[in-house]
């Protein structure tokens, strides 16, 4: 068992029909506490499925999948997984149940039947670090995408998870909405020690990650550093995958004989390398 283990899948094997295709086909991945994951990977190649996985929606036909000490296959234990593990998923509308903030927020906890001078704690608590607590009174739907998505995070963070799971929960944002959600669940991780598993389309998401997990067809193809896995552009590009802005302009830069190391792939290094260049 690996050191600080949060989650962890153990050749896995999955398929939705007998015979089938698996859509996870020996997928091994290893996550400790604390850290910020990114999976990246091009449309129907998994990564929804492998999630679900991770907190005993699906178990696998083969390998085993572990939360924390907890094997998904144990029955008995599949409120305690559902608890330290909470997802996000991709459109905001489809997670709020309740017409006012606060309600929506309290929801899974009164379901649960916490006392109520404790759900009323948790619940301003988790408004606070989702940061949507000057919204508690108004209706959800009136909101903006980017502060529903921070409602359905608010509703998982009552929980106490000690993971989060965040399934494409940005692609539906504007810019300012999906960077407000990057941030919160920057925080989140930094901040309350949050494990993060970010599955993303956004490269400029993945580079803010600790690390990376690439998936095509089933299998996890790279698995880095961001600059380890975005190192070579030409790879990324056969994953069907975006190369991050800022590495694109420095190899665009490096091939018109700009003198730039190939490590940078975020907009901050790539801003400091060109001012150090026009010094
Ligand atoms: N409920 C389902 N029943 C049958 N096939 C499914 C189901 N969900 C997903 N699939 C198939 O499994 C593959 C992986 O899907 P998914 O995990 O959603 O990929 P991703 O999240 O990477 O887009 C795709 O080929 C998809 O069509
Ligand atoms: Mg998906």
């Amino acid at each position: 068992m690996i050191e600080n283990r949060m989650l962890e899948a153990d050749h896995i094997l999955f398929r939705y029909a007998q015979n089938a295709k698996p859509v996870l086909d020996d997928v091994s991945v290893e996550i400790r506490k604390g850290e910020f994951i990114a999976v990246l990977g091009a449309n129907g190649c998994g990564k929804s499925t492998l999630a679900k996985h991770f907190n005993a929606i699906l178990l696998p036909e083969k390998g085993t999948v572990w939360v924390e000490e907890i094997n998904t296959q144990d029955e008995e234990r599949i409120y305690d997984i559902r608890q330290k593990v909470g997802m996000v998923f991709q459109n905001p509308d489809n997670q709020i149940v309740a017409t006012i903030v606060e309600e929506d927020v309290a929801f899974a906890l009164e379901n649960l039947g916490v006392p109520q001078p404790e759900m009323r704690a948790r619940v301003d608590e988790a408004m606070q670090m989702a940061g949507i607590f000057k919204h508690k009174d108004k209706a959800p739907h009136k909101l903006s995408g980017g502060q529903k998505q921070r409602v359905a995070i608010a509703g998982v963070i009552a929980m106490r998870p000690d993971c989060l799971i965040m399934d494409e929960s940005t692609a539906m944002l504007d810019p300012i909405g999906r960077d407000k959600v990057m941030r919160t669940v920057q925080k989140l991780n930094h901040e309350f020690g949050i494990t993060v598993v970010m599955i993303t389309h956004y490269m400029e998401e993945a580079v803010l990650a600790d690390r990376v997990i690439v998936m095509n067809d089933g299998h996890v193809v790279l698995e880095g550093t961001p600059p380890e896995v975005f190192r070579d552009s030409d790879k990324i590009r056969a994953y069907k995958l975006d190369v991050p802005q800022a590495k694109e302009l420095c190899d665009e830069l490096r091939a018109a004989g700009v003198d730039l190391p190939e490590t940078i792939i975020g907009a901050e290094e790539c801003a400091a390398a060109l001012a150090a260049l026009l010094k």
